[in-house]
């Protein structure tokens, strides 16, 4: 990765304001590697979430999409917290609202409502309990009920109905824009190019492509699994942001993308810039009204508590 003059400026600067204001970066595995770089924690969505309650700081700046923002207000609405892009966010999260999710219920009653935390505050806050894609199988498998609505989607709820038989899962038909382009073709050819690399994928892709995996997880499992694993070479089914830790941490190891078409154009969006704009100047600032606070606290509280 070549740096410009200016980036190295904007990284003292960063460094200088963060000391200085007693803030701190948290930044998801598949922000651009200059801002994986510099953030004080990089992860999964999970980890992002429990950072939120532990960092001591004032300010946290989330490099990421808006809900991880607001999960981070949500976690720690004493904080002043920072979403450097506003607009910068998840069109899965907008494929469901509180209206729709009150109709799902209405038609399917006593069913405990399961969040995928890829969603707005106020659907956490008429959510019963919230996951990621690192616990959504032992938070459904902790659940006293036969019967679990899910919510927005409906690739993880498929994946989750895979490994949790015994209950049915009925699930809202959203999806990842991005995991949803890949196609099972895809792994057929990437098998013939790279016959000894496993295929390591995200359970926001497709159940055809999913099934087709030699190892299933969220990004940073992934991360961990190709670190672990003694193959030389790896084949990754998700958005093209992890493989920068990938490479870094694994420079004997070949990683490749699983398709061109793996990148999130909202998880690109951030630069250095507006991490430094966001620092000097205070903006961007996410708010979240007390009662949805208070409703959606309860689900991701939920949510961090099962072991
Ligand atoms: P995880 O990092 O939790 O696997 O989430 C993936 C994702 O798509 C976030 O938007
Ligand atoms: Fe949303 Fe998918 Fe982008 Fe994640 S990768 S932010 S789920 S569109």
């Amino acid at each position: 990765m070549t740096m410009e003059l200016t980036d190295i400026r904007l990284i003292e600067e960063i460094k200088r304001l963060k000391k200085e204001k007693n803030a701190i970066v948290l930044a998801h595995n598949y922000q651009i590697p200059e801002i994986q770089d510099i953030a004080d924690i990089v992860g999964d969505s999970l980890k992002l979430s429990q950072e939120a309650v532990n960092v001591d700081a004032d300010i946290i700046v989330m490099s990421g999409v808006h809900f991880m923002a607001e999960s981070v207000k949500i976690l720690s609405p004493e904080k002043k917290v920072l979403l450097p892009v506003y607009d910068a966010g998840c069109p899965m999260a907008d494929m469901v609202d509180v209206d729709g999710l009150r109709e799902f219920k209405k038609k399917h009653p006593n069913a405990p409502v399961v969040c995928y935390v890829n969603s707005s505050a106020e659907v956490k806050a008429e959510s019963d309990i919230c996951c990621t894609s690192s616990n959504a199988v032992n938070i459904v498998k902790s659940l006293d009920s036969d019967k679990v609505l899910f919510v927005p989607d409906k690739n993880l709820g498929n994946y989750i109905q895979t490994q949790v038989p015994e209950k049915e899962i009925i699930v809202w038909e959203g999806f990842c824009i991005t995991h949803h382009r890949v196609n099972p073709q895809e792994i057929d050819a990437v098998r013939q190019q790279h016959p000894d690399a496993p295929v390591l994928a995200h359970p926001e892709c497709r159940p055809e492509v999913v099934a087709k995996a030699d190892f299933v997880g969220s990004t940073s499992e992934i991360i961990k699994k190709a670190g672990k694993m003694e193959n030389k070479s790896f084949v990754i089914g998700t958005e093209m942001g992890v493989l920068h830790q990938l490479r870094t941490n694994n420079p004997g190891k070949k990683f490749y993308l699983l398709s061109p078409a793996l990148i999130c154009f909202n998880m690109k969006k951030t630069t250095l810039k507006d991490i430094y704009n966001a620092l000097l100047k205070e903006e961007k600032e996410i708010f979240v009204k007390e009662e949805i606070q208070r409703g959606a606290l309860k689900s991701l509280q939920r949510m961090l508590q099962v072991k």
